[in-house]
């Protein structure tokens, strides 16, 4: 029997870090870790907001919080930031894997149909959301590897593991794209190599695979409806919803769970 249960969710003198800390999720999963104890180093390409997050939640926490900005497609900088969090830290306990490109934001027509979608950004999108994650996990992994313990987490998304029903964007702009199905599905099973390739190392690795979050700042009525249709809850997600799954799966309370998908998702991919 567990004399504490709560203890288990824990992450005091825990380092943790978490990528595209700056994002919608990015900001509650930032806000999790704090609160669970965590000292939390945020990773980022957009300097601007993710020092303002540092800024907010050093007023809220105790626990030791810097803002690093970097492209972690860049294997020097992931490197530098090795680097400093050894320097700093001496150890690393938790890799959150959040970052991703999302080009839909300046999508073009071109981008709303495979038979157009234009190679530079396939590329762009393989870099950051695959190559990323890989080049993460290879330095900062290597942490944990050596130290003998460690968590990661690489975030998905149910078009990792179903095909995107075209169906419900029609004209809303939002369309989900190939290179997104491609990345999110790959790490879905790099994430089971990662988990296989440290046995014996006390790395555990695994995958949050999420639902769509509602954003009424861009998504319009129609859309909303005609995604919530296809969930068994009948809504999207609200962006606090995962809160819990993450600090399952960055703490002890998932302690014998490795290589393996953990889908929040409405039911999405149920039926
Ligand atoms: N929001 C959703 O509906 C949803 C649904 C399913 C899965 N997800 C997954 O959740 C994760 C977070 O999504 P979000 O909605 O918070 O996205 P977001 O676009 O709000 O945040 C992504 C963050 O990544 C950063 N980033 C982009 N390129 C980078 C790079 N090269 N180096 C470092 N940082 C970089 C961006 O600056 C941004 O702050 C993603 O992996 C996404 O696939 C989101």
């Amino acid at each position: 029997m567990t004399d504490n249960i709560f203890k288990n969710f824990d992450l005091k003198n825990k380092t943790a870090v978490l990528t595209g800390s700056a994002g919608r999720l990015g900001n509650e999963f930032a806000h999790t870790l704090c609160q669970a104890g965590a000292n939390v180093i945020l990773v980022d390409i957009d300097s601007k907001e993710n020092k303002k997050l540092e800024l907010s939640l050093k007023k809220k926490f105790d626990s030791k919080i810097i803002s690093c900005n970097l492209d972690i497609s860049n294997q020097n900088s992931v490197k530098t930031l090795k680097k400093q969090i050894l320097a700093k830290f001496g150890q690393l306990d938790i890799l959150i894997n959040n970052a991703f490109f999302n080009p839909s934001i300046n999508q073009t027509q071109k981008m709303k149909k495979f038979e157009t979608f234009p190679l530079e950004v396939w590329n762009k999108v393989i870099g950051v959301n695959l190559t990323g994650v890989f080049v993460c996990s290879q330095e900062l992994g290597s942490i944990m590897a050596k130290q003998k313990g460690g968590v990661i987490v690489n975030i998905s998304s149910i078009y990792g593991m179903v095909g995107a029903d075209q169906r419900i964007y029609g004209e809303s702009g939002l369309n989900s794209q190939p290179s997104y199905a491609a990345t999110k599905g790959a790490i879905v099973n790099l994430t089971r190599y990662l988990a296989a390739y440290w046995n014996g190392k006390n790395v555990r690795v695994n995958t949050l695979t999420l639902g769509g979050v509602l954003d009424k700042s861009y998504m319009k009525n129609s859309f909303i409806k005609k995604y919530s249709e296809k969930t068994i809850l009948g809504r999207m997600a609200n962006k606090n919803e995962y809160n819990g799954a993450l600090l399952f799966l960055v703490s002890d309370a998932s302690s014998y769970m490795t290589g393996t998908n953990l889908v929040i998702d409405g039911g999405w991919t149920a039926w």
